[in-house]
């Protein structure tokens, strides 16, 4: 699937839903704010190894979701997050994301988390596997990769689970403010095609 743009550039397009067997993967709304700050955005252990800090009022929140919304609308595409909510109840779980890179976009990072009560159940394994699938199958997408602070095994497990390669330390890579004021070494990990 491809969408041609102005002068020679195409990106790759992703669907604006996904279904697993447990799970789908959906847009952003504007009434996710309420759940998603007080489920995981104003948590300090969710945000414990992610580059922001835990919201402190729900407007962070309305903000943080008015951009993701706003991104989906933009193209050439470059990031894309989706809502994870479970299919036989509709509540929402946690949060996918995928980013873009290269000129023109050959590989796409991924992003994810869970509300603490939706975790251990193996539901970001089914949606961050059905989101890398998707990627992969996209005809100019041939890595997506994935990196998590040295000390968040429950996350790169995540990775291995999907079935990325570990690649290695990137060390100094990443700024996690709630456990070190300097940039932290990442596990990166990636699958490819
Ligand atoms: C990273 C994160 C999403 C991982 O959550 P998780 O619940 O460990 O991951 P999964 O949803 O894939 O669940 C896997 C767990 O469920 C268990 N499980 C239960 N049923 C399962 C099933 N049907 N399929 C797979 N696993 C299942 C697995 O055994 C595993 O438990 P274990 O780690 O005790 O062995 C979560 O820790 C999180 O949101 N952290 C905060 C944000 C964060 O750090 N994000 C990543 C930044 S890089």
């Amino acid at each position: 699937m491809q969408t041609e743009l102005a002068g020679s550039r195409t990106m790759p397009r992703l669907p604006e839903s996904i279904d697993t067997p447990r799970l789908r993967l959906r847009l952003p709304r504007a009434d996710d704010a309420g759940w998603a700050y007080s489920a995981f955005a104003k948590d300090p252990d969710v945000a414990r190894w992610v580059t922001w800090r835990p919201h402190r009022d729900i407007r962070e929140t309305e903000v943080f979701l008015r951009m993701a919304i706003a991104d989906w609308s933009i193209d050439p595409a470059e990031h894309r997050l989706y809502i994870v909510d479970d299919r036989a109840t509709n509540a929402p779980l946690g949060l996918v994301n995928a980013r873009f890179q290269g000129f023109p976009a050959h590989r796409a990072s991924l992003g994810y988390l869970l509300a603490p009560s939706a975790q251990g159940l193996g539901y970001m394994t089914e949606a961050a596997g059905a989101l890398t699938d998707a990627l992969l199958s996209l005809p100019d997408i041939f890595r997506v990769w994935c990196v998590a602070d040295v000390d968040n095994e429950r996350s790169w497990r995540v990775m291995e689970r999907i079935g990325m390669q570990r690649e290695g330390i990137l060390q100094r890579w990443a700024a996690h403010p709630n456990v070190s004021d300097e940039p932290r070494d990442v596990v990166c990990y990636a699958k490819v095609r």
